[in-house]
């Protein structure tokens, strides 16, 4: 419960007092850090971070050491770092995640990197708060396999130095709420919006090669990202935000039939059932219709953020296209097409220079501290460049299928890079409207 009114304080104060707790300091607004990256706004992250949430230096401390604590697992195998490893820019570089006894999900693992500025957490959206989501994979029998809460706050309070650092930060005993609250204010710190891409934005013209300047301009034209991955001084993650079916799931299942079945078993706000759903099942690919059982949410998901692409492949909530060569090949040809198939999905008519545009402009997308790490992966990619089971030449350029009109692409001549694209400003090229089939 909480007590607001003035004079409800001095009695808090004496069972402060009486209790022998420290007193917690008033709840002031958390206050950005510093040395925020010029992709990330202070304002956007004052938004975020609400005063109850303020990553204190002891609290993200703590949280980092758990991030990383195989012992938080059921065989000691695991810990969010498993999936989240640094050296694939928090992600894990596979198609799907592996948990505990090599068991796999069914899902592709996201970065955490600027997690923090999600509406909504996982592909499906599910989780609400990043303490929410820090929850769940603990007691996922694929992910940490932990059987219970109780069991890993059994487990942590064991080991003396979680005792005393708990205590230091929370004035009390382990519980779980508090190990997600630590977790939450260490990827409070994992912001990430120091690119090449951001300098180029704020002005520096030369921070982009001829390509990658092409490569935006066909972002917000041609290419038509911009409708779901736009970005702007306040969203710096290059998503809606939203939840659109382009076509990904559709590669395997039978959607409608899946969906009826999972109409009877679905409890609506059960996390941990929704979790084990996503997780364990054939029912993965239904996405954001697990949550909401809206049916056009079927084979739908999160729009994510498209900072750090170029180190956190493969890609897609299967993990089913290798490079982002394989991604630009899906949506040239307007995805695959399903009942459920977003509008905003349509040929593109991309060349093969500027499919090359594209992907070199997504790779300036990578935060400088991960330069080294970007490169390899480029070159990585460019090796398989030619293998492109994706590819259908064919329905992208009209020759077969649904036509379908190209978008025009912005004016590279302007003084301000800013003005190419959307960012900061409204949409300023909007896409052509669908032609009636
Ligand atoms: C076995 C691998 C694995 C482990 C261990 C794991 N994760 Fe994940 N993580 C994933 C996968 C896979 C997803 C996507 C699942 C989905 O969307 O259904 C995910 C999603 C997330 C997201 C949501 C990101 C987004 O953009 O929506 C966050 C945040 C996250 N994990 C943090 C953590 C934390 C914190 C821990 C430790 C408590 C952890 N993860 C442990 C694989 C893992
Ligand atoms: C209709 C909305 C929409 C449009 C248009 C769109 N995207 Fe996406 N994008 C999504 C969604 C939703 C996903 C996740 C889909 C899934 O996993 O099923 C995604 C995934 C991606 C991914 C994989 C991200 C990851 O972490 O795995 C990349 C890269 C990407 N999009 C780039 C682009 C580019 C480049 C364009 C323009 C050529 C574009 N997108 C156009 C909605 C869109």
């Amino acid at each position: 419960m909480r007590l607001s009114s003035g004079a409800a304080l001095p009695l808090v104060a004496l069972l402060y007092a009486l209790t022998g707790y420290a007193e917690p300091p008033p709840r002031q607004p958390a206050q950005p850090p510093a040395d925020l990256p010029p992709g990330v706004s202070p304002a956007l992250w004052k938004l975020v971070v609400p005063a109850s949430a303020a990553p204190t230096p002891e609290k993200v401390a703590l949280g980092q050491k758990l991030f990383n604590d195989k012992r938080l697992s059921v065989d000691d195998t695991v810990s969010c770092a498993t999936c989240h490893d640094e050296n694939f820019g928090f992600s894990d570089g596979k198609p799907v995640s592996e948990g505990v006894k090599g068991q796999k999900v069914t899902r592709n693992s996201p970065t955490v990197l600027n997690a923090m500025f999600n509406a909504s957490q996982f592909w499906d959206g599910r989780a609400s708060t990043l303490e929410d989501q820090a929850k769940l994979p603990i007691l996922n029998p694929r992910e940490m396999g932990m059987p219970d809460e109780a069991a890993v706050v059994a487990k942590v309070k064991a080991i003396p130095e979680y005792q005393a650092e708990f205590r230091k930060v929370f004035n009390r005993d382990v519980n779980y709420d508090d190990l997600a609250a630590a977790i939450g204010a260490f990827e409070r710190t994992l912001y990430s919006g120091n690119a090449r891409f951001d300098r180029f934005i704020q002005g520096d013209s030369k921070a982009l090669t001829d390509s990658e300047r092409r490569g935006w301009a066909l972002f917000n034209g041609k290419g038509r990202c911009n409708t779901c991955h736009a970005g702007n001084a306040v969203n710096p993650l290059f998503s809606d935000q939203k939840f659109h079916n382009i076509g990904i799931a559709a590669h395997k299942q039978d959607f409608v039939k899946m969906a009826r079945e999972a109409l009877k078993i679905v409890r609506t706000g059960d996390e941990k059932q929704i979790d084990e759903l996503a997780l364990e099942t054939d029912f993965s690919e239904l996405g954001r219709f697990l949550v909401t059982k809206q049916e056009n949410d079927i084979g739908a998901f999160k729009t994510p953020t498209l900072r750090n692409i170029g180190i956190t492949g493969p890609y897609m909530h299967d993990g089913s296209l290798a490079t982002l060569w394989d991604v630009m090949d899906h949506y040239n040809k307007g995805g695959v097409s399903n009942p459920y198939l977003d509008g905003g999905m349509q040929r593109l008519g991309l060349t093969e220079p500027e499919i090359d545009d594209l992907v070199a402009f997504l790779y300036t997308l990578t935060d400088e501290r991960f330069t080294k790490l970007n490169q390899k992966f480029l070159t990585q990619q460019r090796a398989r460049k030619n293998q492109r089971p994706e590819r259908d030449t064919a329905v992208a350029m009209g020759k077969k299928g649904n036509l379908g009109d190209l978008a025009p692409n912005p004016d590279l001549n302007v003084k301000n890079p800013a003005e190419l694209g959307v960012y900061g400003t409204e949409l300023s090229v909007k896409p052509a409207p669908a032609k009636k089939p």
